[in-house]
């Protein structure tokens, strides 16, 4: 039996592209850029697999394309809002994700990035990098204290908890979280938690804010301007979900009128051509999309793709299945 024809849209770490070699027919996408919607509507046509990431857009006309070979979508990442799943569902096409391996690395991220924001990190690293800092001063470039102040967690999945965990026993934070399901009561009672009965409620009483809630329609700018109003002046809002969840322009005005002291972002609306009026702004950090970027959880993540299509290619159920 000849092995399944395997694309991959983008490179991954060269142990699990070894691995995948070994069992597939594949192709790599050697220069390692972001394909067109016609490059994938030609993978789609010609391989069995495609394994996509958060740079390839799968709305409903590339997945809608005819003849269509592709039988299953491996996703590299748990987030899959880039892939039309209603549309998958309806074209009988499998798509499954990566959950679980990526949490300890993203919810690190999201405490980089809340320790960054409240110590003005960025700002202190712009003042060195540009011999603009004179020495020491009493009062120079005084940040908020994170410990034992009060974390609101907007979604309460896996990388939230890893987030609270971090949060309530390393510093000393108080959790508070909105979710609309119900949690584990004994995770919650462990984190020693407070669940909000409304978003803004969370927004009112925390002096960190983190979103941990997927993308696409429903969450689209959850964090608008009456909710970043809501907010404490001194709050920081954390990012490390989807750029989507929070409105660009309504951020950049409550950044530069103070409505909030800062904020930390991992991802961006329209990436990577983020709101050129982020890069104005002095009491923001900004990284380039970090979520999981280690070397052991992105192999991680490719194994977790190889063990989807394996089970996918031998008839058996896939464990990380989405549709
Ligand atoms: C991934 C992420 O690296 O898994 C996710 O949802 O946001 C990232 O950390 C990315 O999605 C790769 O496709």
């Amino acid at each position: 039996m000849q092995a399944p024809k395997v694309f991959v849209t983008r490179r991954w770490p060269s142990e699990v592209e070894a691995e995948l070699a070994a069992r597939y027919a594949v192709t790599l996408n050697e220069s390692d850029r972001p394909l067109s919607a016609d490059e994938l509507m030609a993978a789609l046509r010609d391989y069995d697999a495609v394994l996509p990431t958060v740079t390839d857009p799968l709305p409903a006309s590339v997945l809608g394309v005819t003849p269509r070979r592709c039988r299953i979508l491996g996703n590299f990442g748990v987030g899959y809002n880039h892939i039309d799943i209603d549309a998958a569902r309806q074209a009988g096409i499998v798509v499954t994700n990566t959950p679980g391996v990526l949490t300890d690395c993203t919810a690190d991220i999201a405490m980089l990035l809340l320790l960054m924001s409240a110590h003005r990190a960025s700002e202190g690293e712009r003042l060195v990098r540009t011999q603009a800092w004179t020495g020491w001063g009493p009062t120079q470039l005084l940040g908020n204290k994170v410990s034992g102040k009060t974390l609101g967690l907007v979604g309460f999945g896996r990388i939230a908890q890893a987030v609270a965990r971090r949060a309530h026993h390393g510093f000393g934070m108080r959790i508070l979280f909105f979710t609309p399901s119900d949690p584990d009561p004994a995770i919650v009672q462990t984190l020693q938690a407070t669940r909000c009965a409304s978003l803004e409620e969370l927004l009112a009483a925390s002096h960190f804010v983190s979103l941990h809630c997927p993308g696409g329609v429903a969450t689209r700018h959850l964090i608008d301007a009456r909710r970043l109003r809501l907010m404490r002046p001194d709050a920081h809002l954390i990012n490390t979900a989807r750029g989507d969840v929070v409105d660009s322009e309504a951020l950049i005005t409550a950044l530069r009128e103070r409505w909030i002291a800062g904020a930390g972002l991992d991802v961006y609306e329209n990436e990577p051509n983020l709101h050129p009026d982020f890069l104005e702004l002095e009491n923001i950090s900004l990284l380039p999309h970090l979520g999981s970027a280690s070397a052991e959880t992105r192999n991680a993540m490719g194994r977790k793709v190889l063990e989807n299509i394996e089970a996918f290619f031998t008839g058996r159920e896939p464990p990380d299945r989405v549709v």
